[in-house]
């Protein structure tokens, strides 16, 4: 049966922006080879500008490259940890997206002291070399910077420890750069995702079975699309947003507003059954070095 609700549709950034909004201007997005970070990726690029991405994976790097060249008719190029390729490449660097993420579900009793710290050397010690990596380009081109972050740690979200600890460290290094930064004329804005669609982070976290909005609640009525994060983006590098910074700007339809429904996996609480076979699970992965997710 149709929902008797208002579903928001999601939307190309084509029909809101220029073509050529982000002509001569240069992206280095790490993460940029999947998900989110290649959705915002393609986006920018298809507003003009050329990009590089990096990741640990460079086969897919590769891959992911070739693909957003096809697509968008700029160039972009993978590269791994530094900026020195870049700047080779194409001499600045205007936007910056701190974006490599990691993830897993354990609850806290079960995650080990390096399981704990693998996600926050990928998450937070990434956005910090990332930061390090590019300022003085990005001062050069008075830029921005996207750190993607989570609605998660707004809450105590179960099996989440790890990721939640992270990204708020996350959000917290983005408004110091922001007030740091912004004497030099650098913009940083921190997006947050609700639960998105067809992400890495949507199979770890529900084992994509719910890729649907199926009795999921948000005012919005569905999941976060990819696009509707890539159009933020956009925004937030155009000069629409030139006088915005130290924002942390959710996109998850206002489901940060709710108290009910905020996991999709609404029977996952610290008191529910499948909870208890977690930490069962998680006490047999111990054995295996793997839990739910992986
Ligand atoms: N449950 C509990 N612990 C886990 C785990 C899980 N599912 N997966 C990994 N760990 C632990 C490992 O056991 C290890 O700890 P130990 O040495 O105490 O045993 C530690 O984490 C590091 O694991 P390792 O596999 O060596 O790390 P990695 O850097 O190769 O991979 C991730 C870690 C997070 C990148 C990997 O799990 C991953 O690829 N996840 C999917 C990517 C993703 O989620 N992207 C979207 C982000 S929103």
């Amino acid at each position: 049966m149709p929902s008797p609700y208002y579903i928001a549709p999601a939307i190309d950034s084509a029909s809101s922006f220029k073509d050529n909004l982000f002509n001569e201007r240069v992206l280095f997005c790490t993460g940029g080879g999947s998900g989110i970070c290649k959705g915002m990726t393609e986006a920018i690029m298809r507003h003009g500008a050329n990009a590089v991405i990096i990741g640990r994976n460079l086969d897919r790097l590769k891959a992911s490259a070739e693909d957003l060249s096809n697509r968008t008719g700029n160039t972009c190029i993978p590269a791994q940890a530094d900026s020195k390729k870049t700047m080779e490449r194409f001499g600045r660097i205007d936007f910056v997206i701190c974006g490599a993420a990691g993830n897993f579900m354990a609850p806290i009793a079960g995650l080990s002291e390096n399981a704990f710290k693998t996600v926050l050397e990928i998450d937070t010690l990434g956005t910090y070399n990332t930061i390090k990596a590019t300022i003085q380009h990005v001062r050069a081109t008075k830029g921005a910077y996207i750190s993607v972050s989570a609605t998660l740690h707004y809450r105590g979200t179960p099996y989440q420890a790890h990721v939640s600890a992270a990204k708020a460290a996350v959000d917290s290094l983005s408004n110091t750069l922001a007030v740091e930064e912004g004497p030099h004329g650098v913009r940083s804005n921190v997006i947050a995702p609700g639960f998105t669609s067809g992400t890495e982070g949507m199979r770890v976290m529900t084992g994509n079975k719910r890729n649907k909005a199926d009795g999921f609640s948000n005012p919005l009525g569905r999941f976060t699309e990819i696009s509707d994060i890539a159009n933020a983006a956009v925004f937030l590098f155009s000069p629409s947003a030139s006088f915005i910074t130290g924002q942390i700007i959710p996109i998850d339809g206002g489901g940060e507003h709710l108290r009910g429904d905020f996991f999709p996996l609404s029977g996952l609480c610290p008191r529910s059954i499948k909870c208890t076979e977690i930490i069962e699970g998680e006490t047999l992965m111990k054995a295996k070095g793997r839990g739910q997710g992986n």
